[in-house]
């Protein structure tokens, strides 16, 4: 059966019958795909008890639907086009062919090295092919491959190793971000001072950096893929076997494991990568994330692979060597489909339309736009300028526990409408609770985002913590899935998301819980408290605020402010650096000590003129003092 939407029609009647009958819906879609054992049973869920699975008894390996199933067809078609950080280095493409030999040489290599079906394994790489290659030979063989994003520092790396038992680490000499380059290797031996599990590092050499390679412990990737056979036989996987975990940010405690499971994410990135962009064969398909994020997952690897698409892979940033970059880009490779995040756009817009103009763009036909409200302005920009007035923007809303998008337009069938994420996408039901978790039923209504029935490609469990998997997402509205998102359905059942109700932050597309950035501003010797909020910042979508109670004798509040950002630099990454440091003599709080972060958010945002009650407080006067402080500066 072609599981491809065409018209709008089309879109309702797949809809309807996703939720009619969702076992056989689902049962459908999944024949497209290759089984070495079909399932028994199509899903089975339980949301109060926890418990979720989707093909039950089926056996696969996801690697087999990228490459075997395909090569007979696909073998010569590019898979990877990459390009590099410096637009003069000369850039590489991969067929399928190409790339699945990569890949059957890395697992060899995997398995050279003891690393067995089940072990963990973490990639601390720049956008490379060798990256991609790593992270589907661990899939070929069974491993779990987590990745860390390659901008956190040597704490977070560390704290995700040991948190995962990691028993590798994969990572480079260095990286290229625009002009600098960045002494990875150096992060990765930092943070392994502080990890016992990890008895091997495989280096891919790139950036030639001088580095320290450990006997008996660190190898060169070169070397290692140089002496392996090139054929390889891939695992048999249990649909419910993990294929990844990939850490995230909540709004209490240290980051979470999510942890994904093989056959219903396969079944379902795949789905919405063919339907949400309308990707044809021949097409060119560019996602401008980076794979330690859940959407270079999802959609720079999983989806277009296992669509047989061709994707490209981007080493740098837009602004290198100039803001035209990704235009250059798009014009060399005729990128068809191109989807990026609002922050992106709006950072490119205030360079203004000279560098787009040098371009022609003419290739585009999709663009797509993911992990963050797009605000109208920067949506009507792209939508203009970039997609010349006849490109339909996917605004795509979903998380990393979702695993793949969920609310979208699909391209050119669903109308769109500047800053909505529309309609579900079939098999989804989302639902709007009020706070005290009653539906709120019909259009014009918002509130908190839920979704009531199971997908396939949702997060299973958080690793090594299930009881904490349950509480954030299935226990504020039980049986239901919490996005921890506010949402609104207009008059015309549409849905445009609020942002978060919690105390997570969206800061350039990256997610911070307000806690893990007030832990790592505690950390210096001479802060007392902290409390951290977002505040809408014009390129970032939110920025950091930290109100901060410090020991000021004999200091300056200018340096206190650079070791305060470099303290959270180093325990996090320089992606959480605080934008604004507010030094107060006291933080607002409840009578249960519990601070009143309403009243921060409201000062931050500089709406003080209604705060609301604060005569709950046990201190209400802070309150004024700290707005006469902030009117100081
Ligand atoms: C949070 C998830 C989805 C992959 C990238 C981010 C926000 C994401 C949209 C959108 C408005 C969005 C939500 C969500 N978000 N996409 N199209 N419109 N908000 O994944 O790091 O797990 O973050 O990003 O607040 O909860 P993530």
């Amino acid at each position: 059966m072609s599981s491809k939407i065409e018209t709008l029609s089309g879109y309702f009647h797949d809809y309807q019958k996703s939720i009619v009958n969702p076992h056989r819906f689902w049962s459908r879609i999944a024949e497209n795909s290759h089984w070495r054992e079909k399932w028994t049973k199509v899903v089975e869920h339980d949301f109060k008890k926890l418990s979720i699975k989707w093909f039950i008894d089926g056996k696969l390996n996801i690697t087999e639907n990228i490459f075997e199933k395909n090569l007979f067809i696909f073998g010569d078609k590019p898979a990877i086009i990459w390009e590099a950080n410096d637009p003069n280095e000369k850039g590489v493409t991969l067929s399928y062919r190409e790339l699945f030999i990569e890949v059957c040489k890395f697992s060899n290599v995997l398995l050279k090295h003891g690393i067995k079906k089940g072990d963990r394994v973490i990639l601390y790489m720049p956008m490379i092919p060798e990256a991609a290659i790593a992270m589907l030979a661990c899939a070929r063989i069974g491993a779990v491959h987590s990745i860390v994003f390659a901008g956190f520092s040597a704490q977070s790396l560390a704290e995700r190793i040991n948190d995962c038992d990691a028993k590798m680490v994969l990572t480079s000499d260095g990286n290229y971000r625009g002009a600098k380059v960045i002494p990875v290797k150096d992060v990765v031996d930092e943070a392994l001072k502080q990890c016992s599990s990890v008895n091997k590092v495989i280096v891919v050499k790139r950036t030639k950096t001088e580095v320290t390679m450990k006997a008996h412990q660190d190898l060169w990737w070169h070397e290692e893929i140089s002496e392996v056979s090139d054929v390889n036989i891939a695992e048999t996987m249990d649909s419910e076997d993990l294929l990844f975990i990939l850490y995230t940010s909540g709004s209490t405690g240290k980051p979470k494991g999510v942890v994904h499971t093989t056959g219903g994410y396969m079944v379902y990135t795949k789905y919405t990568f063919e339907n949400v962009f309308q990707y044809s064969q021949g097409d060119v398909y560019w996602c401008t994330a980076d794979i330690g994020w859940i959407t270079g997952h999802s959609y720079i690897i999983y989806g277009p692979l296992l669509a047989g698409a061709t994707t490209l892979m981007f080493e740098g940033i837009p602004t290198y060597p100039d803001a035209g970059r990704f235009w250059e880009i798009v014009d060399k490779y005729k990128v068809n489909q191109f989807y990026t995040a609002p922050t992106a756009i709006r950072a490119l817009q205030t360079h203004g339309i000279e560098p787009v103009l040098k371009h022609s763009l003419a290739s585009l036909k999709v663009l797509g736009s993911v992990g963050e409200p797009i605000n109208e302005e920067a949506w009507h920009w792209y939508h203009d300028h970039i997609g010349k007035g006849r490109c339909p923007i996917v605004d795509t809303w979903w998380q990393t526990e979702t695993g793949g998008i969920m609310l979208s337009p699909i391209a050119g069938v669903t109308p769109t409408k500047p800053a909505y994420a529309t309609l579900p996408m079939p098999g989804i039901l989302p639902v709007i609770l009020d706070n005290d978790g009653v539906e709120l039923i019909g259009n014009s209504v918002e509130g908190n985002l839920c979704i009531q029935f199971p997908w396939p490609s949702m997060i299973r469990t958080i690793y090594g913590d299930h009881k904490r998997c349950f509480e954030t997402y299935f226990s504020q509205f039980p049986g239901y899935y919490f996005s921890g998102d506010g949402v609104k359905r207009d008059e015309d059942g549409y849905y445009r998301i609020l942002g978060r109700v919690d105390d997570v932050i969206n800061v350039s597309g990256h997610r911070l819980g307000t806690a893990e950035v007030e832990n790592a501003i505690n950390e210096h010797p001479l802060v007392v408290e902290s409390a951290v909020v977002g505040f809408a910042h014009d390129i970032k979508g939110q920025g950091i605020y930290a109100y901060v109670i410090c020991d000021m004798t004999n200091r300056s509040e200018a340096s206190l402010n650079l070791e305060i950002r470099e303290m959270v630099s180093n325990m996090i990454g320089p992606l959480a650096k605080p934008d604004i440091i507010q030094f107060v003599p006291d933080l607002p709080k409840t009578r249960s000590g519990k601070i009143m972060r309403r009243i921060l958010r409201k000062i931050a945002e500089n709406d003080t003129s209604n705060l609301g009650d604060t005569s709950t407080l046990l201190n209400p006067e802070v309150v004024d003092a700290i707005i006469k402080s902030v009117n100081k500066k």
